[in-house]
């Protein structure tokens, strides 16, 4: 019989991961000053789980934080780092230290939890970056682009996005990045043109014959070691007004190595001369990397779960 300290029972992850189908989103990133208390956070993070009510409310915490409210770090968690290579864009780095997913059908009261957040950390901080975000006809990117066709089903997504064992187990680490698309050079494209950038055919998303390998879908399907595809569970959503507009990319997954893979071959950064051409009409203007811990861990910080 294993020893009771080798045994790790799985946590639950936050269940607000899992709701689909909400159609307003908000998201919030704070920077919580040096001195404060780890008490302190914890006290603005109950009073924003008790401002969501009903609201779905995701939590998540970057290493640094993770470290400061004495958390146990899950294997290969780290600040966000840019990402460069030979694509001549760079996925920039902003990393804050509590993120928040609010997200309803009700663009009002997702504004009343961000309101209660801002003011719930004010006081520890600032709130570095904030984006409403709302879901475009049947689920598209505003390139015109169904965004989340080979997406993992929620409970698929609940294996692979979810820490299974360890340290965290239960938990997910989360890559929260804002993208502003060129949307008039992109729309300067023929429709052929866009779907040879994507990957995909535009009206129904039908992955092309003939894939090119600088497209989207070129440079971000890998597999491992045992001829398995890679996968991350992506929860992106549109932003914007018509000048500035773009995707708010949100994904989770058990292991940033592959997030990280992604990442490199989108801009150029693994070596085969190649680059993703999506990353020449959109790009990013933030890049965070966040823990969201389980329910029995967020509990166990006097938190609910
Ligand atoms: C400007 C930003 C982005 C846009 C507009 C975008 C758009 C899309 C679209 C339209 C698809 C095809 C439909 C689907 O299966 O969902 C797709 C697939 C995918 N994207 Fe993105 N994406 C962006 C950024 C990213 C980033 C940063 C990553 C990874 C870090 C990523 C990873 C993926 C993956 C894994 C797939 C599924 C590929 C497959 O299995 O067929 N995307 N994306």
């Amino acid at each position: 019989m294993a020893a009771a300290s080798e045994i790790h029972a799985p946590g639950t992850p936050q269940a607000a991961i899992f709701v689909e189908g909400t159609s307003a989103h908000w998201f919030q990133h704070f920077a919580v000053e040096g001195g404060v208390t780890a008490g302190r956070v914890l006290t603005a993070v109950r009073t924003v789980q008790q401002a969501a009510g009903s609201v779905n409310l995701v939590i998540g915490f970057g290493s640094d934080m993770t470290a400061r409210l004495g958390l146990e770090s899950p294997p290969g968690l780290k600040p966000f780092s840019e990402v460069t290579g030979g694509s001549g864009r760079r996925a920039v780095a902003t990393q804050e230290d509590v993120f928040f997913w609010i997200h309803s059908d009700r663009h009002d009261l997702n504004f009343e939890v961000a309101l209660a957040a801002r003011r719930a950390v004010d006081p520890l901080g600032v709130l570095a970056r904030e984006t409403p975000s709302w879901v475009y006809r049947d689920s598209r990117d505003l390139t015109g682009f169904v965004d989340g066709t080979e997406n993992p089903a929620a409970d698929e997504a609940r294996e692979l996005a979810v820490i299974a064992e360890g340290a965290g187990a239960g938990g997910s680490f989360v890559l929260a990045q804002r993208w502003i698309h060129d949307l008039d050079a992109f729309a300067g494209l023929p429709t052929t043109e866009q779907e040879q950038v994507i990957g995909r055919t535009k009206p129904d998303s039908v992955e092309l014959e003939e894939l090119p390998a600088n497209s989207h879908l070129g440079r971000v399907v890998h597999t491992d070691e045992d001829g398995e595809e890679i996968e991350i569970y992506r929860r992106s959503v549109p932003y914007g007004t018509s000048t500035e507009a773009g995707l708010y990319f949100l994904a989770f997954t058990d292991d940033l190595a592959k997030i990280d893979l992604m990442l490199a071959a989108m801009f150029g950064a693994t070596g085969d001369g190649l680059h993703d051409r999506l990353v020449t009409f959109s790009q990013t203007v933030s890049g965070a990397y966040y823990y969201a811990p389980s329910r029995e861990t967020l509990e166990g910080l006097g938190l609910s779960g």
